[in-house]
């Protein structure tokens, strides 16, 4: 047999000078983009049937010419996108993005390592596990204790709670599945991100094995409750196997008290996981980690780079203060894959400590975003955001239109519109919901700030969360004209006549 001719075969592999080229038009967007970040509308306010005509098209036969390809990409990112870096960003917890980890998303793409297979990928798993170990020690988790990067919190957390399932159920739960044994019940607050009740879901326990505790008037859990729920089950015959402690709930900031909850935990013989996902990272600074006392005995953390880190979507990361249990409840051997570590000196391969086979290079973001900018400046921005969220708490209660809706917890601020001449009655309270839920959609389709919501024991209110690099104390300001302004305007067509003022 004759060998196949290379021709024309080889449009798909360019020359490194084409390479460089066509990153070099894509680098000017970005930059672009961080130029006229600021001044630009953060959302565009379009429906989804408009987005997709615009952004749509056929796949063509032959290549579309660079011009072309990058006057559409330039119409998707400046006309049809929603920004996050945008300092008047605000809403659920979504960082800016790093520069630097956008720049190693590149690279890691580039080189392409798989970190399923340490062979694939030897220095991304060698990164990977030496900055989980960082992590955890951060956390004063044991200098043994490391884990994994992965897509984002609601992985970490089930992976954490995998974990947990199988060291807790108390038989091969990997092997005989859930019906060889009683029933099994995890624990965590009412605010507890709907994640781990999504995990537990996934890990056939079903979500009515969810204890939802009640919490207190900060929102965070009752331990007697907690302990009420652990003992009837035991005596139903249910066996607990995990308790969820927030540090940091997706609504408030509220840190649960962790050291007790540890307590409880050590006391019981149940896993203590903690969903940090949020909040962790506020553990690194001198001001805020008091509240964050008992995370260090956790038995796992589930944390998130892409939220308070600011490093670009996805990454987060399982903590475990037993390594081995990743290995324990995730490793499984594939006929295809055989290697002789002894005589290579092969390390760890991530395929065995977690869900995924294939695996990206996720941990290169956030690595080098801590190399270039250094702990330092994550320290202080991290307590800079939680106090720029206090100041936002102080502007709102110094202002007649506003009312803050709980004390600020972390970087989270809550509060809502109040417009003049409000009875208090329980039909004024319902019109306040009303309002204050148009008034959050109005904010977002308008595109000069961008908040999100919490629902407070029955009341809606806004919420802005502040884990964005550009945002300062003049955006918050402007963050409540806008709303005073947008409010006054639906406020003027929403009242119903009953509580204009003068009606009977
Ligand atoms: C406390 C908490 N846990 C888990 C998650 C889910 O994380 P992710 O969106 O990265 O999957 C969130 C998201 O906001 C969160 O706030």
């Amino acid at each position: 047999m004759t060998a196949p001719s290379p021709e024309p075969f080889r449009d798909l592999d360019w020359d490194p000078q084409r390479a460089r080229a066509f990153a070099d038009r894509t680098v000017d967007l970005w930059q672009e983009l961080l130029e006229r970040l600021p001044e630009m509308s953060i959302t565009h306010g379009e429906d989804w049937g408009t987005v997709r005509d615009a952004v749509t098209r056929e796949i063509p036969e032959g290549p579309l010419g660079d011009d072309e390809l990058f006057a559409y990409l330039r119409e998707v990112v400046f006309e049809h996108s929603t920004f996050p870096g945008h300092p008047r960003f605000m809403a659920y917890i979504s960082g800016a993005g790093t520069v630097p980890g956008a720049a190693a998303d590149l690279l890691a793409a580039g080189v392409n390592m798989n970190a399923g297979g340490w062979m694939l990928a030897p220095a991304a798993m060698e990164i990977e596990l030496h900055l989980t170990r960082w992590f955890a020690r951060q956390f004063g988790l044991p200098e043994t204790a490391s884990g994994i990067v992965v897509s984002g919190g609601a992985m970490a957390n089930f992976i954490a709670l995998k974990v947990a399932r199988d060291r807790g159920a108390g038989w091969d739960i990997r092997v005989e599945g859930l019906t060889a044994g009683p029933p099994l019940a995890m624990y965590m607050s009412t605010e507890t991100h709907v994640v781990s009740t999504r995990a537990a879901d996934m890990l056939g326990i079903g979500s009515k094995a969810v204890r939802k505790i009640p919490v207190d008037e900060r929102f965070r859990v009752r331990l007697d409750l907690l302990r009420e729920a652990i003992a009837h089950d035991r005596a139903d015959g249910v066996r607990p196997f995990a308790v969820v402690g927030s540090a940091g709930t997706v609504a408030t900031g509220a840190v649960d008290p962790l050291d007790e909850l540890a307590r409880l935990c050590r006391d019981e013989g149940i896993w203590f996981h903690v969903d940090a996902a949020y909040g962790g990272p506020a553990a690194f600074t001198d001001d805020l980690r008091p509240l964050f006392a008992g995370i260090e005995q956790a038995d796992s953390i589930a944390f998130d780079p892409h939220k308070w880190m600011y490093t670009p979507l996805t990454g987060g990361c399982v903590l475990v203060r037993d390594p081995q249990l990743l290995a324990d409840s995730f490793s499984i051997q594939a006929a295809y894959v055989r290697q002789d570590k002894e005589r290579t000196g092969r390390g760890i391969d991530g395929t065995q400590l977690g869900p995924q086979f294939s695996r990206g290079f996720w941990a290169l973001k956030i690595w080098m975003s801590l190399l270039a900018h250094g702990r330092q400046a994550y320290v202080r921005r991290i307590s800079h955001d939680a106090e720029l969220a206090r100041y936002l708490g102080a502007r709102v209660q110094e202002r007649p239109d506003f009312e803050l809706a709980c004390p600020v917890g972390l970087s989270i601020c809550c509060f809502r519109y109040l417009p003049a001449g409000l009875p208090a009655s329980p039909e004024a309270e319902a019109y306040l919901n009303v309002l204050n839920e148009r008034l959050m959609t109005d904010v977002q389709q308008d595109g000069r700030a961008f908040l999100s919501n919490a629902v407070l024991e029955d009341r809606y209110v806004l919420r802005a969360c502040i884990v964005n690099f550009r945002t300062e104390a003049e955006d918050l300001d402007a963050v409540l004209d806008i709303a005073a302004e947008i409010g006054a305007r639906l406020d003027a067509e929403l009242r119903p006549g009953s509580l204009k003022q003068g009606a009977a």
